[in-house]
């Protein structure tokens, strides 16, 4: 810990960081880019550990794609007390090179745990504004002196923020960062699409929970129609703003869904899929929306209230998908939107969806990993990867959105 490595830096991996070697070791580097020669001053990993973690700390030679970061808490921690923000990966490369470092990552992780050799293309979300001001939901953490901040990487310090430039300008006007948080142990701050920006403040003692958390209206416009939803304000929704329009398009049209569609929407949140499929699906046709979250349950059932073809089971996916059976009858299933968290799926729930013979399976991940092993999975029971769409739905971090669609083999 704290050594100083000369590295030559390899390709990026799955988690906002590159590759390396050093004596024969991986060192998994932060803030540098492939190509680069760094020195990386070792931040996890000893003697005896299988690999280092490090952080570039001097750049000898710089990749094409450096730029300098805007904001002074990205990059590592520095003597002058900026750097060592968790929240952003890549602020140090171009936005077209973030997306190349991330479609290299998704498309390795189809490779290595799917076996498929697919090209991604990463793209932008539409209303993006070159890569800044879309986090329209940010959780602040609060330093013991009542401010608001951010964890770095892979830690629980914090460090009081000054500025937050991937904060949607309408977060910042809230006064978060400027505010005295003393008697909270997280401040949540949430800029709806339709109506004013919320702070809900969460109370020091983990025992005691906010007393009220405002239900907020997130409207939802695409060439096919405009939806409107009421959500928790602490509840599930995408955070970039061009995010939920741009999901719900592209499901749809992969879906395809037709009259009379018997349509499952698995972790379905508040509905955001299951109000445009019903609508297309019509009153012949059915929606069952599955969603672990007893609130989200609440709110997908306000959400589609004038819609009676949809039925939301409030339940765990991996055990309301065996007892469906009451619900569908003997008929198939026509068409599957499942919208999992990090974790994925896994294997039982890809066979059970794959075991109804669906003409169309919509997978939307947060993580390339998962949706690549359970579209393994969904190969091993006679289905096959069709297309593949990546978004760049959270410039600036490592993470990004995929859409996979799945068709019988
Ligand atoms: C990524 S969100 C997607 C929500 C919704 N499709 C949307 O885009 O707004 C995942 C959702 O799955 C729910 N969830 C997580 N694990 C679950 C499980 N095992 N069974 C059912 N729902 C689950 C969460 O509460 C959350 O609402």
């Amino acid at each position: 810990m704290g050594t100083d490595l000369e590295l030559t830096i390899g390709p990026p991996a799955h988690g906002g960081f590159c590759v390396s070697r050093h004596e024969g070791r991986v060192v998994f580097v932060r803030h540098t880019l492939p190509g680069e020669r760094v020195i990386a001053r070792v931040t996890e990993g000893g003697e005896s550990s299988r690999f280092l973690r490090a952080d570039a700390v001097a750049v000898l030679d710089a990749s094409p794609d450096r730029v300098e970061p805007v904001c002074r808490h990205a990059g590592p921690p520095r003597t002058d007390g900026s750097g060592g923000c968790g929240g952003c990966d890549w602020q140090h490369a171009s936005l077209p090179a973030q997306r190349r470092l991330a479609a290299a990552v998704v498309a390795e992780q189809f490779q290595r745990l799917a076996g498929l050799e697919v090209p991604v293309v990463v793209q932008p979300v539409p209303g993006d504004v070159a890569g800044f001001e879309w986090r329209t939901r940010v959780e602040f953490a609060v330093s013991p002196s009542g401010r608001a901040g951010l964890r770095p990487a892979r830690s629980h310090d914090l460090i009081p923020l000054e500025e937050c430039p991937i904060s949607h300008p309408r977060v910042l006007e809230s006064l978060v960062l400027q505010a005295d948080w003393r008697d909270s142990r997280a401040v949540d701050v949430i800029a709806p699409s339709d109506g004013e920006t919320v702070v809900v403040p969460i109370p020091r003692r983990r025992a005691e929970q906010p007393r009220t958390v405002p239900i907020v209206r997130e409207k939802v416009t695409t060439p096919a129609g405009e939806w409107s939803y009421a959500v928790s304000a602490r509840g599930f929704w995408q955070v970039h703003p061009g995010a939920a329009a741009t999901f719900v398009t592209r499901v749809m049209e992969v879906l395809a869904p037709r009259h009379g569609d018997r349509v499952l929407d698995l972790y379905a949140g508040v509905g955001l899929f299951a109000l445009p499929l019903a609508e297309a699906v019509g009153e012949t046709g059915s929606v069952i929306a599955v969603e672990g979250d007893a609130i989200a349950c609440k709110q997908a059932r306000v959400n589609g209230a004038s819609q009676p073809q949809i039925t939301v089971i409030e339940g765990r996916v991996e055990t309301e998908l065996a007892s469906l059976g009451s619900q569908l009858g003997s008929q198939p299933v026509d068409l599957v939107v499942l919208d999992p968290p990090r974790s994925g799926a896994g294997r039982d729930v890809m066979a059970a969806l794959c075991a109804r013979g669906p003409r169309v399976i919509a997978y939307v991940a947060c993580d390339p990993a998962a949706v690549a092993r359970d579209t393994a999975y969904a190969m091993e029971h006679g289905y096959r990867l069709a297309e593949l769409t990546a978004y760049d739905a959270f410039p600036m971090t490592h993470h990004v959105e995929c859409i996979a669609v799945l068709v019988p083999a």
